[in-house]
């Protein structure tokens, strides 16, 4: 496994091995998967399933700045280099992307990716400009790896539509292939911020697949049910956690992210919604979701 920390070692690296892996009737593909790190199973999933697909497995670290708002954790985001390269030699990947700050932006990027509608709701809602940072670092991040795949999990739903949304529209040869989200046995799901909860906050925290499950179990057996009795009971179950303090607990279209009016019955649309709670622990906001059919 290479480790490598600038833009032109990248490129050389990816060149050679396309040359080297490639059969003569066979181009070989890379696979790629953005992560800010402090990597965990969540992580190593996009890996194996990278391995899976695509001949090359590069990975990139890289706490991205401009994606976190002037009062969320950049400066305190966890970090942890030797365990992560451990992680991902460990899945068999060939190239680590570990670049610093002054390398992917010497100076302030005076251009920005800029994804409409996807990104009106939820945390696009909470965290203004969090997505042009993400969609801004993801095209970079493509044009300097060019991968022919690239693997991103469905713990950030958002995240994956806007990524979609941007490679369709800009025409990017690039497929997207979205994952499973990968929970603890009780249910949490995986998450690099999850080192922030105290064992309180950790247990109260289980309220989130929780109530994600009461409403998928509600839905699939009341054929009435309505968006707004989705909310009320999201909000409900969350509330009987003595410190949750809930930023949204919302219903969609997915992967529109349409928001469906209160009154809108749930096994009368066609195609997916999506149930997406992001909720405060203490200082931390976790995040989670999950995509069903309706019908
Ligand atoms: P990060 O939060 O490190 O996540 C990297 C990838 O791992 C994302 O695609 C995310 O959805 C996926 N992931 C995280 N937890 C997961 C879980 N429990 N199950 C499955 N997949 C999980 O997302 C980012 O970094 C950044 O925004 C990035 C795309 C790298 C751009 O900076």
């Amino acid at each position: 496994m290479k480790v490598l920390h600038s833009i032109a070692e990248i490129r050389q690296e990816v060149k050679s091995l396309r040359k080297q892996r490639s059969l003569d009737n066979h181009e070989a593909t890379v696979g790629l998967v953005p992560t800010m790190g402090f990597l965990h199973e969540g992580h190593a999933s996009l890996m194996r399933k990278a391995r899976e697909i695509s001949d090359i497995v590069v990975i990139s670290i890289f706490v991205n700045p401009i994606q976190f708002g002037p009062n969320e954790d950049f400066e305190r985001y966890p970090r942890d280099e030797q365990r992560d390269l451990a992680l991902a030699e460990k899945e068999g990947v060939d190239i680590v992307f570990l670049p610093t700050v002054d390398v992917m932006y010497p100076s302030p990027t005076k251009t920005h990716v800029s994804v409409a509608e996807l990104t009106d709701t939820l945390c696009g809602a909470s965290r203004p400009g969090h997505f042009d940072g993400v969609s801004t670092v993801v095209t970079k991040l493509f044009n300097i790896v060019k991968p022919d795949h690239a693997f991103f999990g469905a713990k950030d739903a958002q995240q994956v539509a806007v990524i979609r949304q941007m490679v369709d529209d800009l025409n990017m040869d690039i497929e997207i292939v979205p994952c499973p989200i990968i929970r603890e046995e009780d249910g949490l799901a995986l998450s690099s911020r999850n080192v922030y909860l105290s064992e309180e906050e950790r247990t109260q925290a289980l309220v989130l697949s929780r109530s994600l499950r009461l409403a998928r179990e509600e839905i699939s057996s009341n054929p009435q049910m309505t968006a707004g009795q989705v909310r009320a009971l999201l909000r409900r179950e969350i509330g009987t956690s003595s410190i949750a303090v809930i930023d949204y607990a919302e219903i969609l279209s997915f992967p529109q992210l349409e928001v469906l009016a209160e009154d809108t019955v749930l096994q009368q649309l066609n195609g997916e919604v999506i149930m997406a709670l992001a909720v405060k622990f203490g200082p931390t906001r976790l995040i989670d979701n999950v995509i069903m059919e309706t019908k």
